[in-house]
C-alpha cells in the first residue's frame, strides 16, 4: 500500500553480497606493461593489485554473484523481490543489463534498470531505491553496484591505468516501519560543467551512410583523466558534503562507527578522515587489494566488513561517493543485517 507524505516510512539494509573476478593483476605486473613500479603506485594511491574480468566472466555474471549473495544474508525468496537497480557505467548491453541480473537471479517479479552515475552510481542508486520504499510503493530492493573499468582504461596511460579494477557488491533493502529506519539521511550533487577532468566519451567518428547523410559510428575512447583535478575535488567536496549531512542530522563525527568511501586512492581517503579527527581503525579500506572499483566500491567493500565481522548489525557509516560526471553525494546509514 503507498503511503501517504505525512507517514512516509523506513528502509533497511538487510543483507550484503560482493563478487570479484579471478584474475588478479599485481603493480608489478603492470610494470611489465607501462613505465611504473610497485613503489610509486603504493605510495600514490595505496593499491597493491587489481582484478581484471577474464574472457569466462562477464558483468551481468558477477552483479548476479554479488546479488544472490545479498539475497541469501536477507533470507529473501527471489519472488518477493520489487526492483533490482543496477548502477554501472560499464553494462554488458548499452540498453541496460539489469534485466539480464533479473533473469538470472529468478526475480520474475521485479522491473529492473540500469543508472548511471560512475563512481556515485551506488550512493545514488541507494538514494533513489530508498524513495520507492519510504513511500510503501515497493517493500524489497536488490541494488548492484558492479563496474568493469578495465574494458576502458587506456593500458599505455600510466597515470590511469594503474587505479582501477572491477568487481560487484550488492546491498539487499526492505521497506520498514519510521521508527526503524535505517537511512538516516543523505546529500547528493552533480556538476556537469567540471565534468571534462573525467570521461569516457563517446568516438565522435562519422561514416557515409547515403548521398549526403553521415552516420554516427558505435564505440567509445578509453578513460581520460586529470588526476590532479579529480584529485582536488574528492578532497575538496567530499568533506564538505559529509560536514552539511552531519550538521543537518546533529550527529558528531565521533559518534561514527565506521567512514565507508568510495575507493579511490588512499590519500583521499586518509585526508577525509583526517578532517573529521576520525581514526585509522574506523576508516574502512580495501583499495591495496582491488583498486577502484567504480560504482562497486562501497558496497564491496561493506560486504567484506560485514562478513568479517567488523561491521555489525546497528553500527552508524558515514559513507561518500564521488566520481566522474561530476557527481558527488553522501549517505548516513544504519547496518541492520537479517533479522
Ligand atoms: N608510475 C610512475 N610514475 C607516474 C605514474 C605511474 N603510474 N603516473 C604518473 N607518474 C609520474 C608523472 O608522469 C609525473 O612525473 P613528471 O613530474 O616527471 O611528469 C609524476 O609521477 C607526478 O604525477 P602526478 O599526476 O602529479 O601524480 P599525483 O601525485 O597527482 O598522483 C594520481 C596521480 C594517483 C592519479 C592522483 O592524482 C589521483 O589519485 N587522482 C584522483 C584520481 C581518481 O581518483 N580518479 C577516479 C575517480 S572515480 C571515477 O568516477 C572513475
Amino acid at each position: 500500500m503507498v503511503r501517504s507524505p505525512e507517514n512516509l516510512g523506513g528502509v533497511a539494509l538487510l543483507g550484503s553480497g560482493s563478487a570479484l573476478p579471478s584474475q588478479t593483476l599485481t603493480n608489478d605486473q603492470l610494470g611489465q606493461r607501462v613505465d611504473t613500479n610497485d613503489s610509486w603506485i603504493r605510495s600514490r594511491t595505496g593499491i597493491a593489485g587489481r582484478r581484471v574480468i577474464g574472457s569466462e566472466e562477464s558483468l551481468t555474471e558477477l552483479s548476479c554473484r554479488a546479488g544472490r549473495s545479498a539475497m541469501e544474508m536477507a533470507q529473501w525468496d527471489p519472488d518477493s523481490i520489487d526492483l533490482i537497480l543496477l548502477a554501472t557505467s560499464t553494462p554488458d548491453d548499452l540498453f541496460g543489463s539489469a534485466p539480464k541480473v533479473q533473469a538470472q537471479l529468478g526475480a520474475k517479479n521485479a522491473v529492473a534498470f540500469d543508472l548511471t552515475a560512475a563512481c556515485s552510481g551506488f550512493l545514488f542508486a541507494l538514494v533513489t531505491a530508498s524513495q520507492f520504499l519510504r513511500t510503501g510503493a515497493m517493500q524489497k530492493v536488490l541494488v548492484i553496484g558492479a563496474d568493469q573499468l578495465t574494458r576502458w582504461v587506456d593500458w599505455d596511460d600510466r597515470r590511469s591505468c594503474v587505479l582501477f579494477g572491477d568487481g560487484a557488491g550488492a546491498v539487499a533493502l526492505e521497506s520498514t516501519s519510521s521508527e526503524d529506519d535505517c537511512l538516516i539521511g543523505f546529500q547528493l550533487k552533480s556538476d556537469g560543467s567540471r565534468g571534462d577532468c573525467l570521461n569516457l566519451p563517446h568516438l565522435n567518428q562519422f561514416l557515409p551512410l547515403v548521398d549526403g547523410i553521415s552516420h554516427e559510428a558505435g564505440g567509445f575512447s578509453p578513460i581520460q583523466m586529470n588526476g590532479q583535478e579529480v584529485y582536488k575535488f574528492a578532497v575538496r567536496e567530499v568533506p564538505e558534503i559529509l560536514e552539511k549531512l552531519l550538521k543537518v542530522h546533529e550527529v558528531l563525527p565521533d559518534s561514527l562507527d565506521w567512514l565507508l568511501l568510495h575507493q579511490a586512492n588512499q590519500r583521499i581517503l586518509d585526508s577525509v578522515a583526517e578532517r573529521f579527527s576520525i581514526p585509522n581503525e574506523k576508516v574502512l579500506s580495501n583499495l591495496a587489494n582491488y583498486g577502484n572499483t567504480s560504482a562497486a566500491t562501497i558496497p564491496l567493500m561493506l560486504d567484506e566488513a560485514v562478513k568479517d565481522g567488523r561491521i555489525k548489525s546497528g553500527d552508524l557509516i558515514a559513507s561518500s561517493g564521488f566520481g566522474a560526471g561530476l557527481s558527488w553525494g553522501a549517505a548516513l546509514f544504519k547496518w541492520r543485517g537479517p533479522v
